[in-house]
């Protein structure tokens, strides 16, 4: 019998990995949130902000892509964001007076979860699980 699974509707969002596309990729998820229904969208903003940042700063080349969608089986809102980067990021151990290496380790603290897929093609994205 076929499925009568409905795939989940996608939003997506292409950028450059400019100094402008954190602030782009903050407002697009504040509209995604809006249309999903979700009131609270900081952890969705702060999400997007550190990853996209991410490639701005660790990639610089290529295209960014943000998807955000409802995984309907278990009722999270997922916050996914592509680039074509070959390495991969890191969470780091960071010294007490080092000035950067926090930001995805901010980030795994505010998600339900999280994780890295690699791109049959290239890239990888980088995927969070946020609690609606
Ligand atoms: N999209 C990415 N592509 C390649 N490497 C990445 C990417 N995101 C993160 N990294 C690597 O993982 C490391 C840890 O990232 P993290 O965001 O925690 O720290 P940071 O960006 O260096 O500093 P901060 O976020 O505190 O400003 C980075 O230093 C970088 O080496
Ligand atoms: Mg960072």
């Amino acid at each position: 019998m076929p499925s009568t699974a409905q795939a989940p509707e996608v939003h997506t969002l292409t950028l450059l990995p400019t100094v402008n596309a954190p602030k782009a990729a903050r407002d697009f998820v504040t509209k995604c949130f809006c249309d999903l229904g979700i009131a609270d969208d900081y952890v969705g903003r702060t999400v997007v902000s550190e990853l996209v940042t991410n490639v701005h700063k660790h990639v610089k080349i290529g295209q960014v892509v943000v998807r955000v969608f409802e995984d309907e089986q278990d009722g999270s809102v997922v916050v996914e964001v592509w680039d074509s980067g070959e390495k991969m990021p890191v969470v780091r151990e960071v010294e007490g007076s080092a000035e950067s290496g926090r930001g995805l380790y901010m980030m795994s603290m505010l998600v339900r979860d999280w994780g890295v897929r690699l791109t049959s093609e290239r890239g990888k994205t980088i995927w969070a699980k946020l609690d609606r």
